[in-house]
């Protein structure tokens, strides 16, 4: 048994880790052995418990991770992210560079407007605010509502990965998916295509999965929201497209990009006085 004054004479750790360790020979993730738990759990499993701090209770919960992660993927070539991407590996670039280059681009207009669509959505709900004054809100300051608006899909055509997402929480109570939809049917109202999109049902989707099947209370999702978590599924996920991107322009031997000129408005500026 260690004396008091022993203990007092103890360095401070220069860090602290809840969430793993490798100490005596064994590596264990959130206190359990890490080869046993990686050998037996999804890797669904494995990020949204490493992401909470602690072991995931819902299987639902897992299932609808895994299922996010595999719909978000990749959305082709045209997307803001696999452009940076695929101009990166054209200009000689290596992996983790041209990777980076892409994730760089995930942000409030694309791929990371979960966390911005759950705050709206959780926090109005918890307010008790109305989506018609939510809208309002926005309009009023010119903003943008995040988790609204596609350049592709709108009313007349919807986004699947959406329609298969929203299942997810059908047979739940499911408060913040009905929220996010109440916003949606006030803004398709004024332009079809300013639909609820891939953020903002997840967001939704994860609000509901946390707060019904996880039991997360208020103070624990405001605690996600401020440290972004609802966006790293988009950022695991679209990791495996963009790489898959910089491989494929490496495969294809692809030389280095430049705009063609007249795809480009020059217009000149003042001259300077
Ligand atoms: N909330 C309110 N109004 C909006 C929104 C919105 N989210 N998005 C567009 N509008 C309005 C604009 O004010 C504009 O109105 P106006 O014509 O009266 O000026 C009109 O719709 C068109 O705006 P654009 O910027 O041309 O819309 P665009 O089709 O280019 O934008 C985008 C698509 C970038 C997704 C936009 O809707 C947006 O920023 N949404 C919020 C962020 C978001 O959720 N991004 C995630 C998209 S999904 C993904 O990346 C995986
Ligand atoms: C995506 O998943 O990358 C998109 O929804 C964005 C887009 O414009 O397709």
């Amino acid at each position: 048994m260690k004396q008091a004054s022993e203990l007092n004479d103890r360095k401070p750790s220069l860090l602290t880790s809840t969430i793993s360790g490798d100490v005596n020979g064994i590596a264990t993730i959130l206190g359990s052995d890490l080869t046993t738990t990686a050998s037996t759990q999804s890797l669904a499993w494995l990020a949204g418990s490493l992401w909470l701090g602690r072991p995931l209770k819902s299987a639902r919960l897992e299932k609808a991770l895994d299922l996010t992660l595999r719909l978000l993927v990749d959305h082709g070539p045209y997307v803001s992210g696999a452009v940076n991407t695929i101009i990166t590996a054209r200009a000689g670039k290596d992996l983790v560079s041209s990777l980076v280059s892409g994730l760089l681009t995930i942000g409030p207009r694309f791929g990371g407007a979960i966390n911005g669509a759950a705050s709206v959505w959780f926090h109005s709900v918890e307010a008790g605010t109305s989506p018609v004054d939510v809208v309002e809100d926005y309009a009023k300051r010119k903003a943008y509502i995040p988790g609204i608006g596609h350049r592709k899909y709108s009313v007349t055509l919807p986004d699947p990965r959406v329609e298969i997402l929203t299942k997810v929480v059908e047979d739940i109570a499911h408060p913040y998916l009905d929220f996010a939809r109440q916003v949606s049917s006030q803004t398709t109202a004024k332009k079809p295509n300013l639909i609820l999109n891939v953020d903002g049902c997840i967001a939704a989707v994860l609000l509901d999965l946390l707060s019904e099947e996880e039991h997360l209370g208020s103070a624990e999702i405001s605690g996600l929201l401020e440290t972004e978590f609802f966006n790293a599924v988009f950022v695991l996920s679209r990791s495996v497209g963009f790489i898959a991107h910089y491989l494929d322009q490496k495969r294809l031997g692809e030389p280095l990009f430049r705009l063609p000129e007249n795809e480009v408005l020059t217009v000149s500026s003042p001259p300077l006085v």
